[in-house]
This record gives C-alpha cells, structure tokens and sequence, in this order.
C-alpha cells in the first residue's frame, strides 16, 4: 500500500485518538454495522481531501467497511494529526497522504498521489482535489460518479464551475444539509474556534472586546459563544438582514474601521478575502490578536501586514508577533489558517457524527442514483437530511412526539380557518 505520512510509529496514539472520537459518533457508527453487512460501496475508489483528523478516520473506515477503496490526503496543510494518519495506514489499511506542516507543494502532490488513483467519487472540504481534477486531468475526471462537497467555501467554488458550465459531474454539497450547517457550522466552530484562540495564547476571553467578521452559522456560533464566556461580541457584516440579525440577537453592529479600533481579539468567518488589511491595521491597539476561522488563509491580508511591520517573530507555537513601525504590536494566529483546526482539534467528534453521516450516506446515495444526476451541485436528499437527526436524537436518547392523526390533517386541510 503506498502512503506518505510524517511517522508511522506514532499509530498506536492516533489508534486511542480514533477510538475515542469514534464513542461520540454513534450515527456514524449504526452506518458503518449496516455497511459492513450490505457492502454498498464494493469496489468504488473514493478520493478524499478532508481535514485528516480523529473524526475523518472514522468516516474513512465507515467508507471502507462498504467496500471502498479509500484514498485519503489533507484540505490544509496544518490540520493534519500525523498520529491518526499513521494509524489509519498500519491498523486500517487507508492510504493516506498528509503531513502536519506540509509546504504549498508538498501539499498538491499529495492531492496528485490520489488523483492518480483514478477514483470515481471525491469527497472535499474546499473542493481544492475537485477543481485539481478538473483543471489538470479532465479526461479522468469525466469519469468520476459523483463528488461530495463538506464546507460553505467549496460549495460556492462549485456552483460558480456548475454555472459556467465547467462542472464534469454532479456534486451532493453536503454542507448545505441542515443536519450538517446548522449544527457542524455553528456549535461546531462556535467551540472550536474559541479553543484554538484559547490553546494558542492561553488569555482570557471574559471582559475583552472580540470582533466577529461575518454572521452567517459559523459567525453566529463563535460571537453567541465568546459572549457565553464573558466577551463584548462587535460583530462586522456586509448582508443587510444578517447584521439586524446580529443586532436583534443583542451584539453591536458597526463597520470594520469602528470595530478595528476598539477590538482587542479579532476574528474573520466569511469567506472572502482580506476582510482584515492595511486599513484595519492602522487603527488597531497595541497588542491586537488576529485570527481566521473561514476555509482559506486569504481573510487577513498577510502580506500587508508583513510589509508594515518591522520585525516577525514566533513568540508560542501558534502566536506570531508583527511589530509595527509605531511599536505596536499585532498578534497573528496560526498563520492565518483555520485556528480551530492549526491550533486546536477543529469540531468535535459529537458534531462531526452529523457532517460525515451525511458524507456516507450522501455517496450511497449517489452511487444508486448515478444515472438520474446530472452535472450539477445538489443538495442532500431532505429524507437523509431528516433521517440523521433523527437517529442523532436516538443515540442521544431523547424521544419526541409525533403529529396526531387529527393534527395532520389540520395541517394538510386548508378549508379550516377561523
Ligand atoms: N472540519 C472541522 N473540524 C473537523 C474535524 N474535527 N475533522 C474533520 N474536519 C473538520
């Protein structure tokens, strides 16, 4: 089995690590059981770029107990925990390529390592291996069945190739699912954001003035969190109805250079590029700390930051100081990268359980629908969608009611009015 990862002798730690994660993905679990008995995905070569994590392991094993073949390398170069990726190789047979701390090349190899092993589903988180596959190999890439799409960041990618008409085959975004965004998005990176900035610099978020760019589910999870902890939540939108939103649910709203100057933690979540630059750096305080929470290391202008500053120096291991010509003093974390994932564990295992039981289910799905879909980016079918909340609240214990019979036909009736 071929593979490239940092130390194979480190699988017995990455071993405890995927067993531990796997106690708090119970959905995931029920799925693999009946993967194991009816073997859905005999013989499929899946290609995967997710976050190689305790929790990707046990979505590889699930895949690979329903017959797959499971090709799997890094959606960052930072997020990869090189215990688990030994472990998936000696202990579950999943070729894997990723290392923590890889470089920009390193990493595009590692992407070419599984395009080379012509799969016929893909699975990504940033659609960096799809957009790969299409630019650079587009006879093998019409080939493929289906792709999967985990993050809002890919699912925008995705749509704009399916409007251009570039897309080579139909992609189930797996993010839009509400089983996924409205739990993985939120509770998910809410948490995990927090834990980063938290591991990284070890301050206190009670009492500080945390801004917040962006307000969509992961935006709205970090700000209710850190307010939850005892923060001053600014938040920064550019979306009319999600910033009354954001003033409703009782934080201030005001612009970026407002919020640049009174901020002392900073944190972007939309998306898009340089949300923090030149012009926000200017009006920061001494001592400001600036960290992304969106998909690619493109929302705080680094190089402007770079070229303001007088010196750039690693203070702990995720924290880098820039002094400013003026003295001041700018606090980068993890590079810019996603801090949850390069300085923390990203989202928990309880969450993930939802994410990749909708990954599973959603290429099961499309491997017995292949020849109904088209080139096009769709949405998880609501009954799958439906179904994993369901059996979420089953594995947590919790009942809920069903409609009466006389309720539902209340609810289908439209002759009954006041
Ligand atoms: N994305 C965010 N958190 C993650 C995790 N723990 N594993 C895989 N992908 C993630």
């Amino acid at each position: 089995m071929d593979y490239d990862i940092t130390d194979i002798e480190l699988a017995s730690s990455g071993r405890k690590r995927i067993e531990w994660a796997g106690l708090e993905m119970r959905v995931l679990e029920s799925i693999r059981k009946r993967f194991e008995a009816t073997k859905p995905l005999k013989g499929t070569r899946i290609g995967a770029c997710l976050h190689v994590t305790s929790e990707t392991a046990n979505l590889a094993i699930t895949l690979k107990a329903g017959g797959a073949e499971v090709f799997l390398c890094a959606s960052n170069p930072l997020s990869t925990q090189d215990d688990v990726a030994a472990s998936l190789v000696r202990d579950f047979g999943i070729s894997v390529f990723a290392r923590k701390g890889e470089d920009g090349e390193t990493y595009y190899q590692h992407i070419e390592s599984v395009l080379s092993r012509e799969p016929v589903v893909t699975m990504d988180d940033g659609a960096d291996l799809i957009t790969t596959f299409h630019r650079k190999y587009e006879e093998r890439a019409k080939r493929v069945l289906v792709g999967t799409e985990e993050t809002t960041t890919g699912v925008i990618r995705l749509k704009s190739m399916e409007k251009m008409g570039v897309l080579l085959y139909p992609v189930i975004a797996v993010n839009d699912a509400y089983s996924k965004h409205l739990f993985d998005n939120r509770y998910g990176t809410g948490q995990s954001t927090l834990d980063g900035i938290i591991r990284a610099t070890n301050l206190l978020l009670a009492g500080r003035v945390l801004v917040v760019f962006g307000y969509g589910m992961c935006g709205k999870g970090i700000s209710s969190r850190a307010k939850g902890m005892g923060s001053n939540v600014i938040v920064v939108e550019v979306d009319s109805l999600k910033a009354l939103e954001a003033v409703m649910d009782g934080f201030e709203v005001m612009s970026s250079l407002e919020a640049a100057r009174r901020g002392d933690i900073f944190i972007t979540a939309t998306g898009d590029k340089h949300v923090i630059r030149r012009e926000h750096f200017d009006l920061m305080k001494d001592r400001a700390v600036v960290c992304n929470s969106g998909h690619f290391d493109v929302e705080i202008d680094i190089p402007a930051l770079e070229s303001m500053c007088e010196s750039r120096i690693r203070i702990r291991e995720h924290v880098e100081e820039f002094r400013l010509s003026d003295g001041r003093r700018v606090y980068l974390l993890g590079e810019g990268r996603l801090v949850n994932l390069a300085a923390a564990e990203g989202h928990p295992a309880c969450v993930m359980d939802l994410s990749f039981s909708n990954q599973a289910l959603s290429v099961e799905y499309a491997l017995s629908n292949s020849n109904d879909l088209e080139r096009k980016v769709y949405r998880v079918p609501a009954d799958i969608d439906s179904e994993i909340a369901r059996l979420k609240l089953e594995t947590l214990g919790i009942e809920i009611d069903q409609l009466t019979p006389e309720q539902k036909d209340y609810l289908e009736s439209w002759t009954l009015g006041t």
